[in-house]
């Protein structure tokens, strides 16, 4: 296995059900990982040839009892297992429409899963990846780059980890622990659909999970603390920060409102 994630013994991901995720355990079965491997998500993965050093924890991740439960069930799976651990918190959703669309608690439950439920999960295992040696990984985004009007408490929770990220990888360095950041932009999964976009706005930039993956490990086996993945991504994510702060809510307002128009168009048109 040429994949920098052969290092890791134990191996926990959140998410593993559905798009990026699965396509995390997806590459990581093809090369034939040997890793004891943990998925946290609601459902199980569907349609792949699981080993028996495979575990599905059912877990609501924007509950934080469940995610106690998790964490325990965790530690005793993988008790006594020499080896270095990865965490890859990945689960999230978005969610699209002027605030508060849909309703406030749809809101605060994403803000939950998406930030909360990551740092209570890494809280949870940090003193076991600390002590057995490791890596973490956090699902970010390219809309963490600047303010997402109609996505905007989603941008801003993406906004979180990536900084939380980056601030955690300097914190871990020293006691060797690589902390890594990943900011996929628009990639094909079950995504746009759960954010209430009629169709994914992909046409021409989009990427596959696989490609995200991809990216992920390159990133991995070379130390980084960031990724961006994909070059057109890199482009825009350069570019948008170089902006005056003013005006990159604006230009993003613009680019979402049309997102907007079209899911709309789409919508009716199937109607
Ligand atoms: N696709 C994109 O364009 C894109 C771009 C940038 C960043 N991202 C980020 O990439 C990550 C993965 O998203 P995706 O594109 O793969 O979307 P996806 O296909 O919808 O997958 C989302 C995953 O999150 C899990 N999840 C959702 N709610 C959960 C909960 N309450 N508890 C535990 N797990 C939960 C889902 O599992 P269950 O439903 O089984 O619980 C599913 O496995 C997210 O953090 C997303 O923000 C995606």
């Amino acid at each position: 296995m040429s994949s920098p994630a052969h290092s890791f013994s134990t191996i926990i991901i959140t998410g593993a059900s559905s798009g990026i995720g699965k396509a995390y355990l997806q590459s990581l079965l093809q090369n034939g990982s040997q890793a004891t491997i943990i998925n946290l998500s609601r459902t199980e993965p569907k349609g792949l040839d699981l080993p028996d050093s495979f575990f599905h924890l059912p877990c609501d991740l924007s509950k934080p009892q469940e995610i106690d439960w998790a964490a325990d069930k965790i530690l005793s799976l993988a008790y006594g297992k020499p080896g270095r651990w990865l965490l890859i918190n990945n689960s999230g959703f978005g969610s699209y429409g002027p605030f508060p669309e849909p309703n406030l608690s749809h809101t605060l439950n994403m803000l939950d899963l998406n930030i909360r439920g990551l740092v209570h999960l890494t809280a949870a295992l940090l003193p076991n990846i600390q002590q057995q040696g490791g890596a973490i990984i956090n699902i970010a985004s390219t809309a963490a780059w600047q303010p997402t009007p109609y996505m905007a408490a989603y941008g801003a929770s993406k906004s979180f980890v990536l900084q939380w990220s980056l601030a955690l990888a300097a914190e871990q360095k020293e006691k060797g622990i690589q902390v890594l950041a990943v900011c996929p932009g628009p990639t094909e999964s079950d995504f746009f659909r759960r954010a209430g976009f009629g169709e994914a706005p992909l046409a021409g930039w989009g990427q596959t999970a696989a490609q995200v993956v991809d990216a992920t490990w390159n990133a991995l086996g070379k130390g980084r603390t960031l990724v961006v993945s994909g070059f057109l991504n890199r482009c825009l994510c350069a570019l948008s920060c170089r902006l005056p702060k003013v005006c990159q809510a604006p230009i993003a307002a613009f680019v979402l409102r049309r997102m907007r128009l079209n899911a709309m168009k789409s919508r009716n048109a199937n109607v």
